[in-house]
């Protein structure tokens, strides 16, 4: 087939623009909220350690796989499987690993976007100084009213559901690439700042080793698992986000490279967001392992009580709302490009439709934290136990699907795929670069995959 030329749908206007897309899209909440609050339930250095190995060995592969399939089939996934497994003589199914990625990125969305609002609400409340000089034990309690409260959730999952799906039925370039030129710098200052905070006047030494000393003890199967859904799902993989956005990206950019930077950006924001929460949550006498809530109660402390805190903590959290902007858009832009695709439909019929569906959705998560919040359906497993709604969603989606949707691309594009149309896919020489590539997709993904999964539910 070789590759088309472009998307329907437009293309990045440089190699650098789709960098800083594929980065907006990697570093988000996943990054900044839930990377410290899993890795404070599950024990700290060992589980950091996991996710770190997951990220070289298995998540800067399959990024590349998934970037060299979009480019490849210029579509959206669902599309782009069917073409590609067409191309290879194989059966045209391999379009329900799109599907299933769209299905995932979809339900992300409706919680994604409800814990967004919740950095939106902290926006004002931070700019309105309600954390100035706040207790533990005062700001603790401001987050558990927020979250009791179903209508006050559901006008900010609103706010933040609207604003995401003008920025997808403007399309690729309408302001996307000019939006994260200024945000992932201004991103990276803050936690800039906020690292010297934390050195300053939280308990860093114990914030550090509490983060980098593993301790194996501390981890079950169960948490490996988990830290390796979250590799998939904090560089964005598995569901087809990096597949369609490689799909506009222009040929004659070094894929391996620019995984590479994206991959080493997303991991670092990550660490320096624990390296800011976890010396405050100890200098507090906070528990490291007190859940989704974990940002709202740690971050609003620090700000209470530094100088110009409300205007910094103003900006962070705008600033987290943004990175989680920039990375809502990539999880519903594979469902959008392929009703447009399919259906014929316009980008903006195709985002209300998406994006209605996304919200009416979402009301699962806001439920969950306060009508709900004792609905944990699944309790006759143990494995499920006191999970809701919203805890469920988020197992399903990081820990199945997505792992799952990244084993299948490794064993799409490792072995049935030609090689040659991988390796002319990836613009490589044959080479020991592009070995190990293939090396590390045709065995070591799905292999470790599966491991984990066995493991994780007791088979061996
Ligand atoms: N990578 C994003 C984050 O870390 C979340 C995301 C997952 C975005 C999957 C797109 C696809 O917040």
């Amino acid at each position: 087939m070789g590759s088309k030329p472009v998307s329907i749908h437009g293309q990045w206007s440089s190699r650098w623009a789709f960098t800083l897309a594929a980065t907006g899209s990697a570093v988000g909440l996943g990054n900044i909220w839930k990377f410290p609050y899993i890795t404070g339930e599950n024990g700290g250095g060992a589980f950091v350690l996991v996710y770190l190995v997951c990220i070289a060995l298995i998540g800067i592969p399959i990024m590349m796989a998934e970037v060299m399939l979009g480019r490849r089939g210029r579509q959206s996934p669902v599309n782009t499987m069917k073409a590609l497994a067409l191309e290879a003589g194989q059966s045209p199914y391999w379009k329900w690993l799109g599907g299933l990625g769209m299905v995932a990125g979809f339900l992300i969305l409706s919680y994604y976007s409800v814990i967004a609002g919740w950095a939106l609400a902290y926006v004002f409340r931070t700019a309105f100084g309600v954390f100035t000089l706040a207790t533990p034990k005062g700001v603790d309690s401001i987050f558990a009213h927020f979250i009791a409260a179903p209508e006050g959730l559901l006008f900010w999952h609103t706010l933040f559901m609207v604003m995401t799906m003008i920025v997808v039925a403007r399309g690729v370039q309408g302001g996307l690439e000019k939006l994260v030129k200024f945000l992932m710098p201004g991103l990276f200052i803050m936690l800039v700042v906020l690292v010297g905070y934390a050195m300053n006047s939280g308990d860093f030494i114990q914030g550090l080793h509490f983060l980098f000393y593993p301790d194996f003890s501390k981890i079950t199967r169960n948490g490996v698992l988990i830290a390796m859904g979250h590799a998939f799902f904090t560089l964005s993989l598995g569901m087809g986000a990096i597949m369609v956005y490689g799909s506009y990206l222009p040929n004659h950019a070094s894929i391996a490279r620019t995984s590479v930077i994206i991959a080493l950006a997303d991991t670092l924001v990550a660490l320096m967001a624990g390296m800011v929460i976890f010396p405050i949550v100890f200098a507090n006498n906070l528990q490291p392992g007190s859940g989704p809530g974990l940002i709202f109660q740690t971050l609003p402390l620090a700000f209470g009580h530094m100088p110009g805190g409300a205007f910094f903590g103003t900006l962070f959290f705008i600033l987290v709302t943004f990175a989680a902007w920039s990375s809502s858009i990539s999880l519903i832009e594979p469902a959008v490009a392929w009703l447009v695709e399919n259906r014929g439909v316009s980008r903006i019929h195709a985002s209300v439709t998406m994006g209605i569906l996304c919200w009416l959705f979402g009301f699962l998560t806001i439920f969950s934290f306060n009508l709900l919040a004792n609905f944990t359906p699944l309790d006759m497993f143990e494995h499920f136990k006191g999970k809701t709604l919203f805890d469920l969603l988020d197992y399903l989606t990081s820990d199945i699907m997505l792992p799952l949707g990244g084993f299948l691309i490794a064993i799409f594009s490792a072995w049935i795929m030609k090689r040659e149309a991988s390796r002319d896919g990836l613009e490589m020489e044959e080479g020991l670069a592009y070995m190990s590539w293939r090396f590390l997709v045709r065995y070591i993904t799905p292999i470790a995959v599966m491991i984990v999964f066995l493991r994780a539910i007791e088979v061996i």
